[in-house]
């Protein structure tokens, strides 16, 4: 039996880490195994490539050049790591996958998202995510947490109205793709975020 693709998404500060361990304590709960991964990232020629895409040296970075570059880590990412460990039975769990190009590069950025759609084609097929939680807060919020942290790399240094576009692209794609996505708000108390996760795992589990 194949294993489940679960993926992660969000703006800045939606609380994503802390998340995301409680989603890999309830998970492997329930027996299965379990591997937890992200994007850009995951292997280390998509980590190499996260360095150049999140470096501030690279402020103004072509939005092609940017998009190609997510692709190209998420090539590798799925050889090399998501799909051998589905087939092998386990699971993954994985912080932002296609729907963060879609949100960022086509909503943030503004590129087409028939381009975006032609290299999803290219590299997945028809491969897509059993489940995508989108944490939702809104921008005052998660950019208010964001900021209390270390020095910003290339994206949060990005003004408000961007992760306002990337927010809007999120909420589209999580109506028009209802099978897959729950949206989870974020912005409640983490008790009650972590009883939004309990519901929408035990539906998977
Ligand atoms: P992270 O800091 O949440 O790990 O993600 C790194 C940044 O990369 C984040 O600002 C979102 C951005 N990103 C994209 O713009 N497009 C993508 O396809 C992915 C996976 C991430």
């Amino acid at each position: 039996m194949t294993g489940k693709f679960i993926t992660v998404e969000g703006i800045e500060g939606v609380g994503k880490t802390t998340n995301m361990e409680y989603l890999q304590q309830l998970i492997m709960a329930a027996g299965k195994e379990l591997v937890v991964t992200r994007e850009p990232g995951g292997t280390p020629l998509g980590e190499a490539i996260r360095t150049l895409l999140l470096d501030p040296a690279y402020k103004g970075m072509d939005p092609d050049c940017e998009l190609q570059l997510m692709f190209a880590a998420r090539a590798e990412h799925l050889d090399k790591v998501i799909k051998p460990t589905i087939e092998a039975g386990r699971w993954v769990l994985c912080d932002r996958f296609t729907d963060a190009t879609y949100a960022y590069q086509g909503g943030g950025r503004g590129l087409d998202m028939e381009k975006i759609a032609i290299l999803e084609q290219l590299v997945q097929g028809d491969f897509r995510p059993d489940l995508t939680l989108l944490l939702d807060v809104p921008v005052e919020v998660g950019l208010a947490r964001a900021g209390n942290r270390s020095a910003p790399d290339r994206f949060e240094q990005e003004q408000v109205e961007f992760f306002e576009r990337v927010r809007r692209a999120y909420l589209e794609m999580a109506a028009t793709h209802n099978d897959r996505y729950r949206v989870i708000d974020a912005s409640q108390p983490l008790e009650n975020v972590q009883r939004q996760l309990d519901t929408v795992i035990k539906t998977i589990l």
